[in-house]
């Protein structure tokens, strides 16, 4: 087990998620839930959360398969709030296949699904204490932008990623997100 572990994931595949991977999408996010701030399921019912992003063309799941077994998952949304600005959102990889690269391949291969259907920048957050999103966010090139306070328990960080431009300064982003 422990060899298998430190082994490379050669097995791994990333591709798109579609209604047959519902209950491997909802047993991983079921296992990962309480690890959230705040946990997902609070502010929605998990099956409706995944029933939803299967059902809008503007939305989409990525998942990582190790062999016949899902370790991985992430959500995308295109044109989210404005126009050609995808949204990265629920990424979760198994706790015991971490540190293998595979949240950062699911991250990039949703940045590389976002810029070919035409975004120019993409936008993620996290919870301030999440120091393995932190870091590998910075790994990849995004850029804090934004630090927000939520529910008065909370920070939110959110970053950006822009393919064009350099990304927005804090101050326009921060008066296009209050607009809406
Ligand atoms: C965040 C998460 C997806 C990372 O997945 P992962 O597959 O372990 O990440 P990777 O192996 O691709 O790591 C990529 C980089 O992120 C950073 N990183 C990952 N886990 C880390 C940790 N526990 N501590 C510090 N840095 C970490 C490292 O810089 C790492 O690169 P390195 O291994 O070369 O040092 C995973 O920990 C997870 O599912 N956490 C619970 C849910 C969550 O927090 N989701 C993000 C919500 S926004």
């Amino acid at each position: 087990m422990v060899t298998r572990l430190l082994e490379p994931l050669e097995t791994l595949t990333i591709c798109e998620a579609n209604w047959n991977d519902f209950d491997a999408i909802l047993n991983l996010l079921n296992t990962v839930d309480n690890e959230f701030v705040p946990p997902l399921a609070e502010s929605e019912n998990l099956r409706v959360k995944i029933t939803r992003i299967l059902n809008d063309r503007r939305r989409g799941w990525i998942k990582a398969v190790d062999g016949e077994r899902m370790v991985g998952v992430v959500a995308v949304i295109y044109h989210y709030r404005r126009p050609q600005l995808g949204l990265i959102e629920t990424l979760a990889v198994l706790p015991e296949s971490r540190r293998h690269g595979i949240g950062k391949k699911l991250v990039q291969f949703a940045m590389s699904k976002l810029f070919q259907n035409g975004m120019d920048s993409l936008l993620i957050t996290t919870w301030e204490t999440n120091k393995a999103a932190l870091a590998m966010y910075e790994k990849l090139g995004f850029k804090m932008i934004m630090r927000k306070k939520v529910d008065n328990s909370y920070f939110k960080l959110f970053f950006m990623h822009s393919f064009e431009e350099p990304a927005r300064s804090w101050s326009s982003f921060s008066r296009f997100w209050n607009r809406r």
